[in-house]
């Protein structure tokens, strides 16, 4: 590893836990009796998806989806493709999706359009981060844990072309 991509804390763990359990309150708060499909955007929410998860103490299920992603770029091509899609039916479901940062706002958008056309009951966001500085197309977020600088971050799940996800702490890298 390099000095000048040598990670950063920026959200260390404990801040982390913290506002993963304000998450949990407020989606329990509002689903605790809607038997919600939960959708996990792969690769990048799997950790943030696995600890708020276990905080949610009702009955719920579980799906992942994986859109295309940077690769070892650090900005959105703008064009999103369907690696993996969803194997059971979101109609009269109340649905809320996972993601791990909002950027230029162009992947969850995308992935708005694609559900919004399934007559979900309701259809939510919630994001572990989200950099509004460089939104390109304007996104709702209804449950946010951070919102982070116009810097790119890594760790708790979040890759750099595949690297650094096993970090504990949400760490910047230039
Ligand atoms: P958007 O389409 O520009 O909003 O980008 C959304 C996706 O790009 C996220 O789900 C991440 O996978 C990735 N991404 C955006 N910003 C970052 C970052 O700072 N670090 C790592 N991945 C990022
Ligand atoms: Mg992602």
């Amino acid at each position: 590893m390099t000095l000048e991509n040598c990670p950063q804390v920026l959200i260390d763990r404990k801040e982390i836990e913290v506002a993963v359990q304000r998450l949990a309150n407020e989606i329990t708060r509002d689903y605790k009796d809607k038997h919600p499909l939960i959708i996990v955007m792969l690769k990048g929410s799997f950790i943030f998806a696995a600890d708020l998860i276990r905080r949610l103490d009702f009955p719920l299920e579980i799906e992942f989806l994986r859109l295309s992603s940077y690769g070892e770029k650090k900005e959105s091509s703008g064009s999103v493709n369907i690696v993996q899609g969803l194997h059971v039916p979101i109609k009269d479901r109340h649905v809320l999706i996972l993601e791990d940062i909002i950027d230029t706002g162009h992947t969850i958008s995308f992935l708005m359009n694609y559900l919004g056309k399934m007559r979900s009951a309701s259809l939510k966001l919630c994001a572990l981060s989200d950099k509004p500085s460089r939104r390109q197309v304007p996104i709702t977020i209804d449950y946010l844990g951070f919102t982070v600088p116009n810097k790119f971050i890594v760790g708790y799940g979040i890759d750099w072309d595949e690297k650094y996800r096993y970090l504990p702490d949400i760490c910047v890298i230039e």
